[in-house]
């Protein structure tokens, strides 16, 4: 019936036909998801099983009836395990491609969840603008694109309800992390370039664009989660719709000033305009905290038995990070000056012992957070943690 070969899986709870990895294999070890005529790409599991947890939380709130919006749905995995795993009451699946939406349709019958299904066939703006009136907003909606999620991310914002939650994948990194400054500054209205700590810049560069946009709309944002894998960065965002919320998230807009040499950098809020600068300014990026770690702890505590090992393992180094600005990969350290890197739990121990606040961090098992003054950096590591 949809004219391509299909097999079924289990991913959660959730019985799916998808596009027969086998038929779409580019090589005996690579299969690539965007060869298929419909996109599902089984190692976005984690991922999935991510917004899984968020939603668990969500839709356990007593007395909230929670409802879900994917604009770029696929197959329909999401929509899917959101109503088989979640508490959610209804769902709003999304596509543009008509062949997706036949899969997804099919997926949502199997799994016995049509009543509760509106599905549509609409570019993502206009389907999310729909949502945008008042009455039509979600609690929770899910922008998964191909590549950058700029061009859908002002009405995402407007589609969701107060204290709602939106998800937003990005999968331009290489845009994110600062190899094309001018494309980050034309897709995402910052300047990024490439430093030691672009992954975190990255995630900084898409919460700031986010809260741009949302504050333009009178709507605040506080992140609850944001990581980055190799490819993406992946954000929840808490929606808060009034001025004073809007005015204290876009007051936590900033710039980074870099300078490569010596590993330094300052941070400079707007209106901040007493201080010297040097180095490179970078920014407005998000400079505030880009995890909530109560509702980490929340996520951790329901759904810690229905997560991977590698997701269990980002979600407890979430929880022990510092909530501090920027991160110093060890072997950089080591290769300034000239020496071989120290353990992670090593640095972190002697930083610690040494008086300052140390902690692994979610960019890299080989990189820690620090509340060393960044000018000290390497004097600091050549005294304290090298010797
Ligand atoms: C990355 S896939 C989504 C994967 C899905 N969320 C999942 O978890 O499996 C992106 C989807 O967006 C759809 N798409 C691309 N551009 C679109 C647009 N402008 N409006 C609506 N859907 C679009 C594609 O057909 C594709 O199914």
């Amino acid at each position: 019936m949809i004219g391509i070969p299909l097999i079924e899986i289990l991913e959660g709870k959730a019985r799916l036909l998808v596009p027969n990895p086998e038929a779409y294999r580019v090589s005996h070890r690579t299969y690539s998801p965007s060869k298929t005529p419909v996109f599902f790409n089984p190692l976005m599991k984690d991922n999935r099983d991510l917004m899984i947890a968020v939603l668990t939380v969500l839709s356990n709130i007593p007395h909230r009836t929670v409802s879900f919006a994917e604009s770029m749905g696929g197959i329909g995995v999401r929509t899917v395990r959101a109503l088989v795993e979640t508490n959610v009451k209804e769902a709003f699946y999304n596509d543009s491609h008509p062949l997706a939406v036949k899969l997804a349709t099919e997926n949502v019958e199997r799994n016995g969840v049509l009543v509760r299904t509106k599905i549509s066939s609409l570019d993502a703006n206009v389907f999310q603008a729909i949502h945008s009136k008042s009455s039509n907003r979600v609690t929770y909606l899910d922008l998964d694109p191909f590549g950058s999620s700029a061009p859908y991310m002002f009405t995402a914002i407007g589609a969701v309800q107060h204290d709602g939650v939106l998800g937003v994948t990005s999968t331009d990194s290489a845009v994110l992390n600062g190899l094309h400054p001018s494309r980050s500054l034309a897709r995402y209205g910052a300047w990024i370039e490439k430093t030691y700590m672009m992954r975190e810049l990255g995630v900084r560069l898409l919460l700031g664009s986010l809260a741009r946009m949302a504050s333009s709309q009178d709507v605040g944002i506080v992140p609850l989660i944001s990581y980055c894998e190799s490819y993406y960065v992946r954000v929840y965002v808490k929606i808060l719709r009034n001025k004073r919320e809007a005015r204290l998230s876009i007051s936590k807009l900033g710039f980074v000033y870099y300078d490569e040499e010596s590993l330094s950098w300052t941070l400079a809020r707007f209106g901040e305009t007493t201080r010297r600068y040097t180095g490179k300014p970078i920014g407005p990026i998000w400079t505030a905290p880009y995890c909530d770690k109560n509702f980490v702890r929340k996520i951790y505590d329901s759904s810690k038995g229905c997560l991977s090992p590698r997701v269990i393992k980002l979600l407890e180094v979430m929880l022990e990070e510092l909530d501090s600005f920027g991160y110093i990969p060890l072997p950089l350290i080591a290769k300034k000056l000239k020496t071989n890197p120290v353990a992670t739990a090593t640095a972190v121990e002697k930083i610690r012992e040494a008086g300052y606040e140390a902690s692994p961090t979610i960019f890299g098992s080989d990189c820690i957070k620090t509340g060393i003054p960044p000018y000290e950096y390497l004097q600091f590591f050549k005294t304290n943690v090298l010797s």
